[in-house]
């Protein structure tokens, strides 16, 4: 009877033991690394509604993939549209030990993809990769590059125009000689305007400062003003609205934000979409998958969104089936 207790208690003992020897080691330091915070440096080029909406994304597309704030630390950097900060900042960012950097539109692209050959390098919202020199092939990067492109919806862009305005017959392009995302996205749009038989005439501005004078000298050449997916016209989008006060043509830009803000109608990729999915490819890529076998993602197809207020104001009546399909109106 005895016995039978004593060995009781020692098989209890045992199994106590052994429990918190597997407790202990599970705590241990070496455990604990596996569960390390992942480090990823951000670029932003430049602020504006749009890419502020991108960075939200990423953040929301991280968390989604398990890299809640715990388990992330964003070492984030706004180059404020100025290139020498570009370039500074991608420097930093690189040698701050970050796992993954990430380029917020095509110039903070360019620039931290010139400050390394092998730390992973993400694009988020860059127009066209190719074009701007970052990847060769989009299915197969090779590289230390992948991310995530916006491809302007050009030719549901020219449909939209011809359906809501249909005597314009000449288009301004107004963008900036500087971006790379701008210039192919302008020779695609004027390919498909040309086709559906309307002008495109181009000008280009070196910088905002020569928004204002540049788009005095537009309203009195075209019958419409078409912006691309560019961050020059996207950040300073009020002058461009403003210098248009007296002339009132219609403004077609290429993202809700703009539209929200004084242009008539587009058709635009979700801003906060691309971000996300941003975020799910910089948690890919964290978890050990390679740049170099990562496709880019391609977000080519859009919603329209339509200014209904203003056109209103402008005396454009939106036919009830663009209406009828549109992604959001604007009452
Ligand atoms: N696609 C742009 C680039 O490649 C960046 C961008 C994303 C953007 N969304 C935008 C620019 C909206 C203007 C407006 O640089």
């Amino acid at each position: 009877m005895k016995n039978k207790r004593l060995i009781g208690i020692i098989v209890g003992l045992a199994v106590l033991v052994v429990a918190s020897l597997i407790y202990s080691s599970m705590n241990k330091p070496g455990a604990k690394e596996e569960q390390k915070v992942a480090k990823v440096g951000v670029l932003q080029f430049v602020s504006h509604p749009s890419l502020d909406l991108i960075y939200q994304g990423i953040q929301d597309g991280l968390a989604e993939e398990g890299y809640k704030d715990d388990q992330v630390k964003i070492d984030f950097m706004n180059s404020e549209g100025d290139q020498s900060k570009v370039a500074t900042m991608s420097k930093q960012l690189v040698a701050n030990g970050n796992d993954v950097v990430v380029g917020i539109a095509t110039p903070a692209a360019q620039g931290l993809a010139s400050a390394t050959k092998d730390l992973p390098v993400i694009m988020a919202a860059v127009t066209d990769p190719i074009g701007a020199n970052l990847v060769k092939d989009l299915k197969k990067p090779g590289g230390n590059i992948t991310g995530v492109s916006d491809h302007n919806p050009a030719e549901q862009q020219v449909e939209l125009i011809k359906a809501l305005t249909p005597d314009v017959k000449t288009i301004g392009a107004l963008y900036s000689s500087s971006e790379d995302n701008s210039k192919s996205q302008v020779e695609e749009f004027k390919a498909y305007a040309e086709k559906a038989g309307l002008k495109v005439e181009t000008f280009a501005v070196p910088s905002t400062n020569e928004i204002a004078s540049t788009v005095n000298v537009m309203t009195s050449k075209v019958d419409a003003i078409w912006v691309p997916i560019d961050n020059t016209i996207a950040s300073a989008f009020p002058t461009v609205v403003s210098s248009n006060q007296t002339a009132k043509k219609p403004i077609y830009p290429s993202a809700t934000a703009m539209v929200e803000a004084g242009g008539l109608a587009s058709v635009v990729v979700d801003q906060h979409d691309l971000g996300v999915a941003t975020g799910k490819m910089i948690a890919k890529v964290l978890k050990g998958e390679k740049p170099a076998d990562t496709p880019v993602n391609v977000f080519s197809t859009g919603k329209s969104v339509i200014n209904k207020k203003l056109a209103q104001e402008l005396g454009i009546t939106i036919p009830e089936s663009v209406l009828k399909e549109a992604g959001q109106v604007i009452e």
